[in-house]
């Protein structure tokens, strides 16, 4: 059995106990302010090759390396451009991971072999103290199996990766719900490689003209981040995107609706699900509801297709990719 602390804030023995285990070579899985991170020393190959094997995660997608600060992450890079200096000035701690030319100091295993390193500082207190405590920069991917759903909370956790992590810091539920957004700036623009929290708006306003790299939706496409395979975030039920207010057929099974905003009239025995018609709070339940229907069986969830429009762009996208057929 996983051990599992509640941690209650940045001075709770337990991250002491957490950066012994880290310090070892083990897995820690741990709280930030998106969805939980499987974290390991990101300067251990070895420890690295484990979250890779926990989450039967393929070699040729590279991992995130968390830090505490500005000063941490210019230590693993070889140029820190001034778009960098200027985003994590605004936006660090924060949900904006940057793709930046990696130093040599990064293993290979963390860059699945590529020339660049992904950096994230995390605004969540424990998973900084982790960070400082460990005194390391930590390798951390969403702590729940290859492809399959992100956890928002420790529960997720457990019942994903039970046995295979040594142990699992408790915060409660993330805040943002949704993992972070990815900017690429090793290219001519800065380009947004996963839609998340921190829209492209936001961004420009401080680095200019930002890309948005779509390749993902369109299979077969040589994928700019590896991760970004169609099928993704996906719950074990059916999912399904609806017109808004189109509602279900009489259909067999258990089945779940879930509207945006308003219900529709629905069939006897399909349990309909109100979420409200605000970005923020959708992303922030988005993982959770679905885990919660899973776990309750049913095998169809129909959703109302979310607005256009920018404040929409990464709830849109994990459904697009939940909803996606498997991949042969
Ligand atoms: O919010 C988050 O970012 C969460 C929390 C735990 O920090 N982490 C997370 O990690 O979502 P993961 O591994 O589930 O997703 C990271 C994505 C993957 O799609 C991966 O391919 C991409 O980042 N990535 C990592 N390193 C990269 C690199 N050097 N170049 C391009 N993409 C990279
Ligand atoms: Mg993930």
């Amino acid at each position: 059995m996983t051990r599992l602390l509640h941690v209650t804030g940045p001075d709770d023995p337990a991250i002491l106990e957490a950066a012994a285990v880290l310090a070892l070579g083990g897995l820690v899985a741990f709280p930030t302010e998106t969805v939980y991170g499987l974290g390991a020393d990101g300067l251990n190959p070895e420890a690295v090759a484990r979250i890779y094997a926990a989450k039967g995660r393929p070699v040729t997608n590279p991992v995130i390396l968390h830090v505490a600060d500005v000063a941490a992450a210019r230590g693993l890079v070889s140029h820190w451009p001034a778009e960098a200096q200027v985003l994590a000035e605004r936006f660090w701690p924060g949900p904006l991971t940057l793709v930046l030319p990696a130093s040599d100091r990064v293993p290979s295993i963390v860059r699945a072999g590529g020339p660049s390193v992904a950096l994230r500082c995390p605004d969540h207190p424990v998973a900084l103290a982790l960070i400082r405590a460990a005194g390391r920069p930590l390798a951390a991917p969403s702590a729940n199996r290859s492809q399959h759903l992100s956890p928002t909370l420790a529960q997720h956790v457990a019942s994903s990766l039970g046995e295979v992590v040594d142990l699992i810091l408790d915060a409660g539920p993330t805040e943002a719900g949704l993992e972070s957004t990815i900017l690429d700036l090793t290219g001519n623009r800065p380009r947004i490689l996963r839609p998340g929290p921190l829209g492209p708006r936001e961004l420009a306003a401080l680095v200019g003209p930002v890309d948005l790299w779509e390749g993902a939706v369109k299979t077969g496409e040589v994928q700019a981040a590896p991760g970004m395979a169609l099928r993704h975030y996906a719950p074990r039920a059916r999912l399904e995107l609806v017109a808004p207010g189109t509602g279900v057929r009489a259909v067999s099974g258990a089945v779940a609706y879930v509207g945006l905003g308003s219900l529709p009239t629905l069939p006897e025995g399909v349990r309909g699900i109100l979420l409200p018609l605000d970005a923020e709070v959708v992303g922030a339940r988005l993982y959770a509801l679905l885990h919660e229907l899973d776990d309750a069986g049913f095998e169809r969830i129909f959703m109302e297709r979310p607005p256009e429009g920018e404040a929409w762009l990464a709830v849109r996208d994990r459904l697009q990719r939940a909803s996606a057929k498997e991949q042969p």
